[in-house]
């Protein structure tokens, strides 16, 4: 059995089956997220934040991107990897955008490739049309944008109108016309559970939401927040594991044991003739 295709995810999509998206940065955690059963796995640029000790997205490099979506790659066989394009690796122009994300799936393995979309933004509506018809398939993004974060000025939620967010109907219209250009999945982050309903019943592609409420076709969540190995804590996540306390408390016992002389024990060191190494 090959990775999940796009005509998979038409057919859960077609089914009303909720489609199941987590991040993953590195080829450890990929392969446990792929084996838990995902459909769709992102190496979102949210590694900036995640995997690579930065503030935000906006430093991450495409080649950075490119080394964590080859990792995931690697360890993953049935979950369909997405590359997430970080910031100003496309929208240069169409030329350079065409090519990074050729390097994502040439490269890295990446069966599909995403990207954010400001609202009625024509450029990147350009580049998905252009993209999808070169055989690259893509997941197009808007709601919060965090790329545009300078603009945006926060983690604002979308589709409120109140001046730090987008209206309803230009993330319709967004959306709409991603669908036009090909996009074969739209991601939905930190809109009201309105607008996620809205943007949901105007595209026939599946919407996956990320803070975008319950009336969406599929859900998104950041890894390191499910696990537990974030700073903080989002109201749009939910965390299923304590990670942050699992690995420091095996950190702790393992210096202890170092210190007290009780790592290593007789049967962890080798003698002259060894039956088992
Ligand atoms: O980078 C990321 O993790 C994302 C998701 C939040 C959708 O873009
Ligand atoms: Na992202």
């Amino acid at each position: 059995m090959g990775r999940t295709s796009i005509p998979d995810i038409g057919e859960k999509y077609e089914n009303e089956e909720p489609l199941t998206m987590l991040t993953a940065y590195d080829a450890p955690i990929a392969r446990q997220v792929d084996s838990g059963g995902v459909d769709m796995i992102l190496v979102g640029d949210s590694a900036g934040d995640n995997h690579l000790g930065y503030d935000d997205t906006l430093p991450v490099t495409l080649e950075e991107s490119l080394s964590n979506t080859a990792a995931v790659d690697r360890a993953v066989e049935e979950a369909m990897v997405i590359g997430d394009m970080p910031f100003l690796s496309y929208g240069t122009s169409i030329e350079e955008s065409v090519t990074n994300a050729g390097r994502f799936m040439k490269e890295a393995g990446a069966d599909a490739v995403k990207l954010e979309t400001a609202p009625y933004g024509e450029t990147t509506i350009e580049i998905v049309s252009r993209l999808t018809e070169l055989g690259m398939p893509v997941v197009g993004h808007i709601g919060l944008t965090p790329q545009r974060m300078n603009q945006i000025g926060g983690g604002y939620v979308q589709g409120r109108g109140d001046g730090s967010s987008a209206t309803v109907d230009a993330l319709v219209e967004t959306a709409k016309q991603l669908e036009a250009a090909g996009a074969f999945a739209i991601i939905l982050e930190a809109v009201t559970e309105e607008t996620g309903k809205e943007v949901t019943d105007a595209v026939d592609v599946p919407t996956i939401g990320i803070g975008a409420g319950r009336y969406v076709d599929g859900q998104v969540l950041v890894i390191t927040d499910v696990l537990g190995l974030s700073q903080k804590s989002y109201k749009l996540s939910r965390q299923y594991a304590d990670l942050n306390s699992i690995v420091r408390e095996a950190v702790e016992s393992y210096v202890d044991d170092v210190r007290s002389g009780a790592f290593p024990a007789s049967e962890e060191v080798f003698d002259v003739i060894d039956d088992e190494e």
